[in-house]
């Protein structure tokens, strides 16, 4: 067994629990591309742009998020899992994957208040009562107990649909700032039940989404979370992601992935230690489950470092874009790709669609013509 300091991005990893083998470390992080269907299901373009990844080499390529519920949708174009006819297409998806030698993930959620009323003709659910944008009444409605049960079962019954379809796991969505993240956070999340309160307390819609999901799939079926180490408009804070960590790992959750943004960034809490995020979850907690971490990883060096930082598992969103066959260049240690912004042509070469190509005219310095 490879000891963590010495994996190397092109070693295979094995999931301690169910025995999947991974070829390498690497994983394409969930991306949002807009290229679904409008009723939910996923589109020849965007089952194009996944199973290229994998053809690229990627170890596990995860799905955009998916929406568990109606009322979950968080923008146009998304795909989704809150019924079955969504079944279909992901089986093709989940069979080209497997052919060319990945593992899939489907990565489950739901927006709370980032899902505008517009969308889902529903005035738009969180933890409590807060400020909303995207609300006509200008606030959130906060989550009944059978609102909140519900939500629990469609996160539920969407990972059975992942097991139907083939997939190898799922990646529940704790991140950056969507309905589990609301109940997570200290600034959203001010009820006084035992849904509220302390990060027991906040984090039990989570773990009881794991549970009921844990409790209905078989065996084999990978489940894991990602996080946020901090959000500060949320108010999720480090000390309490890293009791979280310890929560999940008490739960023998299968992967925990640090959505960090930078790996290299240390923790805006403690400013005078070095510790980066990841290192902050991967020197304190002895029982930690498979770690995955992200965040600007570009080169064969970022992705080494990760490792180094105790990581199993280096994902990769930006660069996985214009360079479909990433992983497959990691044998050389100074595989450095150019950096954007790129052009029209060289998206579409990656086998981007026109919508997704839009998509990325948002996103500050990538696409040629774009922002
Ligand atoms: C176009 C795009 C769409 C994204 N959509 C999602 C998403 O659906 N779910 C998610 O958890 N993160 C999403 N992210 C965040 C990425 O997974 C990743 O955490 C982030 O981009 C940092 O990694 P990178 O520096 O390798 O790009 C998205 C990022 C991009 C660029």
């Amino acid at each position: 067994m490879i000891k963590k300091e010495k994996a190397k991005p092109g070693d295979s990893f094995t999931f301690p629990r169910t025995g999947h083998v991974t070829r390498n470390r690497t994983v394409l992080a969930a991306m949002t591309n807009k290229q679904s269907h409008k009723d939910g299901s996923i589109s020849d373009q965007e089952i194009r742009w996944l199973n290229r990844r994998a053809e690229g080499g990627f170890g596990i390529v995860t799905t955009a998020a998916a929406n568990v519920s109606e009322d979950g949708q968080g923008w146009e174009g998304e795909i989704g899992l809150y019924h079955d006819r969504h079944i279909e297409n992901f089986r093709k998806l989940v069979s080209l994957v497997h052919d060319n030698g990945g593992l899939i993930f489907a990565q489950l959620f739901h927006g709370g208040m980032r899902s505008p009323e517009s969308l889902t003709g529903k005035i738009p659910i969180s933890a409590s009562k807060i400020p909303c944008k995207d609300s006509s009444s200008g606030f959130t409605r906060p989550a009944s107990l059978s609102d909140i049960n519900r939500i629990i079962q469609d996160f539920t019954l969407a990972a059975e649909r992942c097991v139907k379809a083939g997939f190898d796991g799922v990646e529940i969505h704790g991140a950056h700032g969507y309905l589990i993240t609301q109940f997570l956070g200290i600034k959203t999340n001010t009820r006084k039940d035992e849904w509220g309160g302390d990060i027991t307390g906040r984090s039990k819609f989570l773990i009881e989404i794991y549970r009921s999901i844990k409790g209905f799939v078989p065996e084999h079926f990978i489940i894991g979370a990602r996080i946020s180490p901090e959000i500060s408009d949320i108010g999720i804070i480090l000390d309490d992601s890293m009791r979280l960590a310890k929560i999940l790992s008490d739960e023998y959750i299968d992967f925990l992935h640090l959505s960090c943004w930078d790996i290299y960034k240390t923790s805006k809490h403690y400013p005078e230690d070095s510790k980066t995020l990841t290192e902050w979850f991967t020197t304190n907690i002895t029982n930690l489950p498979t770690v995955i971490s992200s965040g600007k990883i570009w080169t064969c060096k970022d992705a080494k470092n990760i490792l180094k930082q105790g990581a199993d598992l280096a994902a990769v969103a930006r660069v996985g874009i214009p360079y479909p066959d990433w992983p497959n260049n990691l044998w050389d240690k100074d595989y450095s790709p150019q950096p954007g912004p790129f052009t029209v042509k060289q998206l579409k070469e990656a086998d981007l669609g026109d919508v997704f190509i839009d998509y990325m005219r948002n996103w500050k310095g990538f696409v040629e013509d774009g922002r």
